[in-house]
């Protein structure tokens, strides 16, 4: 017996047997051949040395190597074995896309663009075996691989919860790997104001701070911690993560927060509510009534002024303006508020919401950007060309559609990460509610079947959302994103019909391995 497993290892560690492929997200097309060829130090990455960009995936490639490995590849040397970036624009199919080749003389990745060329690097790196003792066989195989969706998302909210610079950065390079490309920022809440703003220096004076939190869930606990808390990115870190995320093709889509989810502004700025205040930082979790005055002039300068920087800072086509949860209390009473209802012949205090977001659309337009907000925006009108976030179900993003705007899916009932991995929430980290096991993830399906043919077209893609009440460190933000992320990978990369939760399961038995050695804290199924 034991000369027979002797025998089968012997077979299978010679590449006889091809090993099935664990990439995640699968792949469009996989051919898988005989034999392997053998990543070492003489092989010799081969790319155009002028394209800058080819250079950086070169380089990141070595350093996950070096860090996994041990082993460093030479670039561009003659008469080697050699790993091949090409770019071609001839190729067919998305700019996203990508070929890549192992036969086992060399590995060719070919693609339209770099960010191709990079899709074929992550691809590779999966194709690595897992064990880490013996050669870096890689199996002979040919991939002809582009993405689904091109909205390919996920968010971070740091304003309940501040996360260092080391985690957003880890946080990307996670993304990275599974060919995810926005980086959506969630940046201002109503608990913590986290960007540095050089016009308004109070924002980080004192919106970034709060004098404690609440202990326990919001719903049911009446206790504070005593502690402040606080944080926020200065310019400088972020430019710099905005360039780390572009070298590993992602989009960072900010998101200043309006009307709603303001009082952190309002705590350094009550001359921009309706009331006057005072207000204070939040220290408890939930949606508040106060929010930025629609009436004041004051109100739009400010965030004009805001925006100038943001836009300065985060060179993206969409600027995620917020526009949830925003109560028309305040709104209800305030002359300001009223006067400009009337004076605009606006309905109600909806109109008024969408007179709001419209403004600002045309502001942000005239610098060159457009403008996404979650779908409390179609409320009163959508602004001409704004682009919506279906977060409560999918109705907003089918409403949208059909109204011919833009739209990224992200329902809470299969997309949002702060809910609980299991129904035993006793045995998990405390979360705000909810039950998104990993296998409801995988089955969404971003193209809602109410949809027309042409209206589909109107479906940029889907993202994952982590809110951060309840996820106070970086170790529990990975929790709770891993293993979703590798489902959701799947629901915005892998053709429709590719698909198998059976065996997506089955690569996943070897991304935990990976995930395990690469110090990710994911959940254990
Ligand atoms: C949201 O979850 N309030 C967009
Ligand atoms: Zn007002």
């Amino acid at each position: 017996m034991r000369k027979l497993f002797l025998f089968l290892f012997l077979f299978a560690s010679a590449g006889l047997f091809a090993q099935p492929l664990a990439i995640i997200p699968q792949p469009s097309q996989i051919s898988q051949g005989e034999g392997s060829f053998t990543l070492s130090q003489a092989t010799t990455i081969s790319f155009d040395a002028t394209k800058p960009e080819l250079k950086s995936i070169a380089a990141q490639l070595n350093e996950h190597l070096n860090k996994f490995y041990g082993i460093t590849l030479p670039l561009n040397e003659k008469s080697k074995p050699t790993l091949s970036f090409r770019l071609n624009k001839s190729l067919p199919g998305s700019d996203e896309g990508y070929l890549l080749k192992v036969d086992p003389k060399e590995i060719v990745i070919t693609a339209k663009t770099p960010a191709g060329i990079f899709y074929g690097v992550q691809s590779l790196k999966q194709m690595i075996p897992v064990s880490q003792n013996g050669p870096l066989t890689i199996p002979c195989a040919e991939i002809n691989d582009q993405p689904r969706f091109a909205w390919r998302g996920l968010h971070l909210d740091v304003g309940r919860h501040y996360f260092p610079v080391s985690f957003i950065k880890k946080y990307i390079d996670n993304m990275a790997m599974y060919k995810l490309n926005t980086f959506h920022w969630h940046l201002t809440e109503d608990q913590g104001w986290r960007l540095e703003i050089n016009q308004y220096p109070k924002l980080t004076e004192i919106s970034s701070w709060r004098d404690e939190t609440v202990v326990g869930h919001a719903g049911r606990s009446k206790t504070y911690d005593g502690v402040g808390y606080g944080g926020f990115y200065t310019q400088k870190q972020v430019k710099e993560i905005v360039q780390y995320a572009a070298d590993r093709f992602i989009t960072v889509v900010p998101e200043i927060e309006m009307p709603g989810h303001s009082v952190s502004v309002l705590a350094a700025y009550p001359e921009l509510g309706c009331t006057g205040g005072p207000y204070n930082v939040m220290t408890t979790w939930g949606v508040h009534k106060d929010v930025l005055c629609a009436g004041k002039e004051e109100t739009f300068k400010f965030l004009q002024n805001v925006l100038d920087e943001v836009c300065e800072l985060f060179p993206s086509k969409f600027i995620h303006i917020g526009g949830d949860e925003c109560p028309k209390d305040r709104w209800k009473e305030c002359p300001d508020c009223q006067k400009r209802i009337k004076d605009n012949g606006l309905k109600d205090e909806h109109e008024l919401q969408s007179y709001f977001i419209t403004r600002i659309e045309k502001y942000l337009n005239s610098k060159g950007r457009q403008i996404i907000g979650w779908d409390e925006i179609l409320e009163g009108g959508l602004a001409p060309g704004a682009s919506v976030m279906s977060w409560r179900g999918i109705k907003g993003g089918i409403e949208a559609a059909k109204q011919k705007h833009n739209v990224v899916m992200t329902p809470g009932s299969h997309l949002y990460f702060d809910h609980y991995q299991s129904k035993e929430t006793e045995k998990e980290p405390l979360a705000i509610g909810g039950y998104l096991p990993l296998e409801q993830v995988y089955s969404y399906e971003p193209i809602p079947e109410e949809l027309s043919a042409d209206e589909q077209k109107y479906i940029m893609g889907a993202q994952g959302n982590v809110w951060t009440e309840y996820i106070p460190s970086t170790k529990q933000a990975e929790y709770m994103v891993f293993p979703r992320i590798c489902a959701l990978a799947e629901v915005v990369w892998t053709p429709k019909e590719k698909k198998n939760f059976t065996d997506f399961s089955k690569r996943m038995d070897t991304e935990y391995v990976r995930l395990y050695r690469y110090g990710v804290n994911y959940r254990k199924p």
